[in-house]
């Protein structure tokens, strides 16, 4: 099918009849724990449009939660997909396999920070990515364990849930939770009790703190920080911080994991967001924009750290699918052919400016931020730093109602984030954008 090309203008109403009715059948075949962001149906969609089953046309600014950076529909994925769809679906690795599993790995080990040798585990989710990666570096330490930061979002299973900041809706109801988990302030700028200047050190100070004096640095595994915090609100760390954990990290022995599900991939404008700070993890996760839609995690890091797991000790039945690594490697290609991590950049550089003017005295919106194509607004009562998330949920509706997705996030559900497809043309963009401070507009009073 054509990537859908037209604009926002063919939006009649939202939810239209048929997404209506799919919704009460919804409604009796799935549990409410699934939740739901924006009612509609999605019947086809690719380079920032999404068609719902009525016929509106909706400028996509949420990429499915970064993971269709290429587009919804990339040529290149579909191609390499459907060859492969042809040729066989599935052996699992562990017992035959493919090229494509390991053209996958070498193209991570290539584009990751870092001359040193690498080597790359492939998966299915990202919590299966962090978890492994914890895995990986507890048995390469012989430590127990795993440092993580205020904000922290790092999946749904039972470790990754443990090393989520934010209870509900992720971990309410659902302990006990994994042990030698330990949580070190995030350093967020906006909110840091000794203001922005003070964030970086003082955050650097209580984790050091933590590790050596209540832990004990010889007893860690692991520090697994999102060199910018995704769920926890699209936190960028003040300069200097993620250079300060991987030199503390080093000195004791520590695995630096940066957990780069969210912004890896050319999202922040760099093909990983650790570049921006100059740090070299030791481990680094990926997974979203990697598949290109499908279904695809990695674990990449430092040989030695790496082969630390006997044989047999890492995998999975799908884990590194052959149809999910094909289209990995159309997304890889259509990510580096077309210079998305330029185009990461030049999103910013329109998009922030018009979040930013947003801001100031008596506004509802208290910050701007964000690096690349991962771009934000917190929603704040004005006048002060409050968090006002009844603001944010009713700036995303508006949103929602005029055919524009945007995501809310947030410890405090405060946050609007933007995470538009990188292949996403200008018009649209700014048209999403419009739209947006048009309702921010409006709740501004
Ligand atoms: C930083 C980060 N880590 C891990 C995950 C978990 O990935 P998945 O939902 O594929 O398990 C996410 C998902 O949003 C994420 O943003």
């Amino acid at each position: 099918m054509a990537q859908p090309t037209q604009a926002r203008s063919l939006v009649t109403a939202i939810p239209g009849p048929r997404s209506k009715e799919l919704q009460q059948e919804r409604d009796a075949a799935l549990p409410v724990g699934l939740g739901m962001t924006m009612p509609v149906f999605v019947d086809h969609a690719g380079g920032g449009i999404i068609v719902d089953v009525d016929g509106n046309h909706v400028v996509d600014l949420a990429s499915g939660i970064a993971v269709t950076s290429v587009g919804a529909s990339d040529p290149e994925v579909a191609r390499r997909v459907a060859e492969q769809v042809e040729r066989f679906t599935h052996t699992c690795f562990l017992v035959t396999e493919y090229a494509g599993f390991v053209e996958v790995a070498d193209a991570l080990n290539r584009l990751t920070p870092g001359d040193h040798a690498k080597k790359t585990a492939l998966f299915s989710t990202g919590a299966e990515a962090v978890e492994n990666a914890v895995k990986i570096a507890r048995v390469a330490t012989g430590r127990p364990a795993v440092v993580v930061l205020g904000h922290a979002y790092h999946g749904r299973s039972l470790l990754t849930m443990s090393m989520t900041a934010k209870n509900i809706p992720y971990k309410e109801g659902f302990g006990p939770f994994a042990p030698e988990v330990y949580r070190a302030p995030s350093p967020y700028p906006y909110r840091w009790p000794g203001g922005p200047e003070a964030s970086g050190e003082e955050a650097l100070a209580a984790l050091k703190d933590l590790v050596v004096s209540q832990i004990g640095a010889h007893h860690v595994a692991a520090i697994v920080a999102e060199p910018i915090q995704g769920e926890g609100g699209f936190i960028v760390p003040p300069p200097g911080y993620l250079a300060g954990v991987a030199d503390f990290a080093r000195e004791h022995g520590i695995v630096l994991v940066a957990d780069e599900i969210q912004t890896g991939l050319a999202r922040t404008g760099a093909m990983f967001a650790c570049e921006h700070e100059g740090v070299v993890p030791d481990l680094l996760t990926t997974a979203k924009a990697l598949g290109g839609g499908l279904p695809l995690a990695a674990v990449t890091g430092r040989a030695e750290i790496m082969d630390a797991v006997p044989a047999g000790g890492l995998g999975g039945t799908y884990a590194g699918n052959p149809v999910a690594c094909a289209a990995a490697l159309g997304a890889l290609e259509t990510i580096e052919s077309r210079d998305l991590v330029s185009r990461a950049r030049e999103i910013e550089a329109r998009v922030l400016p018009r979040l930013t003017a947003l801001t100031g005295p008596g506004s509802v919106v208290g910050e701007a931020r964000g690096r690349g194509a991962m771009l934000a607004i917190e929603l704040v009562r004005p006048g002060t730093t409050e968090p006002a998330p009844d603001t944010a949920r009713a700036v995303a509706a508006r949103c929602h109602a005029e055919g524009v997705l945007v995501l809310v996030c947030g410890t405090y559900g405060n946050v609007i984030r933007l995470l538009p497809p990188l292949v996403i043309g200008d018009e649209l963009l700014d048209d999403g954008i419009s739209v947006l401070e048009a309702a921010v507009a409006a709740e501004q009073g």
